[in-house]
């Protein structure tokens, strides 16, 4: 495998995880102190009921904390939200931007998460921004458009470099167990590169764009090593420290 820059692995617990599932966190950061995540990074971006023990647990390791969400606003009125900024104070490093989950049932446009992702990089964030097509979208040849589409209008113009990653997830693929052919994805991740140069000029070639969607021990190997992946955004293998580093282990 030939990376042109360092691997990302994030874990996106979405809304599970009480107070016990700290002890994943302190067993992953013990994992990668381990060497058990190779050349990749790891990112953990818990709920936020449990980000500033995240990050506490997390100090002075070599893993990262990420939010799952943010406002594009810094502060004021809005019952139930969390700024980058909070994210940010909180010991954040990353935010994820744009879930399907987001997109879907919360009915975020491209334009709000590009005001957020435009929050993200002014608070500091690095912005983990979701993109992919639904099964119709696919079946109906439309999956490159739509992603196409997605990114013209969520991916702030002039984001300094390095500060963006792309996750292509599958709607379709996000907790069925399904994944994409492996040339189904490298065929998508070269368009987004190829689409992103023109988007960010010459920041094509060093951009980390992840796949996501039902990545598992038994599937990463294969997944991680498609021309044009460099990381994974993982749901549900996240929440168990062995899952999840059974899949980072393939950069190791
Ligand atoms: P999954 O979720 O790994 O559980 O399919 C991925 C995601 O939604 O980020």
């Amino acid at each position: 495998m030939i990376h042109r820059t360092r691997p990302l692995v994030a874990g996106n617990w979405k809304m599970n995880g009480l107070r016990e599932s700290l002890n994943e966190a302190a067993s992953i950061c013990k994992a990668v102190a381990a060497g058990g995540a190779g050349k990749a990074e790891i990112v953990v971006c818990p709920p936020a009921t449990l980000l500033m023990a995240v990050t506490a647990i997390c100090e002075g390791t070599k893993v990262g904390v990420g939010g799952q969400d943010c406002h594009a606003e810094a502060s004021g009125a809005f019952t139930g939200d969390i700024s980058a900024e909070m994210l940010k104070d909180a010991g954040a490093t990353y935010v994820i931007l744009g879930h399907s989950e987001r997109r879907a049932g919360h009915h975020e446009t491209n334009e709000q998460v590009r005001a957020k992702a435009k929050a993200a990089l002014g608070a500091g964030l690095m912005a983990i921004i979701c993109v992919g097509e639904t099964r119709a979208e696919r079946d109906a040849g439309g999956a490159l458009a739509i992603v196409g589409k997605q990114l013209a209008s969520s991916i702030p113009d002039n984001s300094p470099p390095g500060r963006i990653v792309i996750a292509y997830e599958p709607v379709w693929a996000i907790g069925t167990g399904f994944t994409p052919t492996p040339q189904d994805i490298a065929e998508m991740h070269g368009f987004i590169r190829e689409r992103m140069n023109q988007h960010l000029p010459g920041q094509g070639a060093n951009l980390r764009i992840l796949y996501g969607g039902s990545v598992n021990p038994a599937n990463a190997a294969q997944l991680l090593s498609v021309e044009d992946v460099d990381g994974a955004l993982v749901g549900g293998a996240s929440l168990s420290c062995a899952e999840f580093m059974a899949i980072a282990g393939v950069y190791r």
